[in-house]
């Protein structure tokens, strides 16, 4: 068959655009910065080494063993991998510092109880009217706060805004290592999605979806942990210009939190954060809600 040289042409155009216009399921991927000869990428838990922070497919078990390396398993995705112990991302682990969260309510489950489930409907705020270099993350999570477990855990799924909106599963951080599931984009401002954290006696479960009911989840070793505090929070980077915030509302609605015992809690939550900049502030509107608003005199 002869070649047709202008059609083969036109197709590999096509390709190109095709490649060049699809979104990165993992956008920290496409802004890696280079610092003292070391690349680094933007995630919930701060600017971490590259090196630290694994892309795996959604439904992946991540499970840390006694000699500080983790076992990542995913058999429906036909996915398994070891990932090495490391010192350097030992020696960085974020748990030990984190500083970004801006607007943020919590609250301390009662005492001799931890959690079993929580999960709340993100209502998708504007697209901030400029788009420069920031990075938003809006999320419900749980960390084990008591010192149960070989470590602090945070299980959070994440709605990000970086050049556009997408939903991610996040855990971090095992032995110095962050982890995620591939983003769920077709989210657009107004919309709810939904997003939660679940424990039994062996698992965490991690699940982001949107609301066509897209998931991408992870599942963590429980590992002796206790999810003994719960948080609402904005947390932001690279802010350069308060229209680099959404205007208007963000808001956390038909929370529910579940204990270890079944019984359906009701939060107290606490603003310990105060007023952040840009106008913003948090409203804890009933034990089911809780609102960050930004840019707007709205009480
Ligand atoms: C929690 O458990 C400890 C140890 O079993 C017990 O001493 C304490 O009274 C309990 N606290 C509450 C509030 O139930
Ligand atoms: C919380 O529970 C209520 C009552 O069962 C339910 O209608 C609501 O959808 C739940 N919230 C979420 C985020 O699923
Ligand atoms: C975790 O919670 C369970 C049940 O409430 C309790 O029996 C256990 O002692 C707790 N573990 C730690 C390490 O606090
Ligand atoms: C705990 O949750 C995991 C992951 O969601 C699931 O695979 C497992 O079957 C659950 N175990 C129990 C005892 O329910
Ligand atoms: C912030 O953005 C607005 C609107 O795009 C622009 O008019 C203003 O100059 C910017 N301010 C700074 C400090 O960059």
């Amino acid at each position: 068959m002869k070649t047709n040289t202008s059609q083969s042409l036109l197709l590999g155009l096509i390709l190109i655009a095709t490649v060049v216009t699809a979104q990165s399921l993992h956008p920290h991927d496409e802004d890696i910065k280079i610092i003292d000869g070391e690349q680094y990428v933007q995630t919930p838990f701060g600017l971490m080494l590259r090196e630290c922070v694994h892309n795996v497919p959604s439904g992946t078990h991540i499970q840390e063993s006694e000699d500080g390396s983790i076992f990542l398993t995913n058999d429906e995705k036909n996915f398994a991998k070891r990932v090495q112990k490391s010192e350097k991302c030992q020696k960085a682990d974020p748990t030990k510092k984190l500083e970004q969260w801006i607007d943020n309510g919590g609250w301390d489950l009662p005492a001799n109880t931890s959690l079993s489930k929580f999960e709340a409907y993100y209502y998708v705020p504007n697209t901030p009217r400029t788009t420069n270099d920031q990075w938003l993350y809006y999320f419900i999570g749980s960390q084990n706060n008591d010192g149960s477990g070989p470590s602090v855990s945070i299980i959070q799924p994440v709605l990000s805004y970086w050049k556009g909106w997408y939903f991610q599963s996040w855990n971090c951080c095992p032995d110095g290592q962050a982890f995620n599931s591939p983003s769920i984009f077709n989210i657009t401002p107004h919309d709810q999605v939904y997003g939660s954290v679940q424990v039994n006696k062996t698992s965490v479960n991690i699940l982001s979806q949107n609301k066509f009911g897209e998931q991408s989840s992870l599942t963590v070793d429980r590992n002796g942990r206790n999810f003994t505090w719960i948080d609402a929070t904005l947390e932001v980077y690279t802010i350069s210009n308060c229209t680099d915030y959404p205007k208007g509302r963000m808001t956390y609605s038909q929370m529910n939190v579940t204990l270890n015992n079944e019984i359906e809690a009701i939060p107290q939550w606490t603003d310990s954060f105060g007023p952040s900049e840009c106008l913003g502030k948090i409203i804890i509107e009933d034990p089911q809600t809780i609102s960050i608003y930004h840019n707007t005199l709205r009480e």
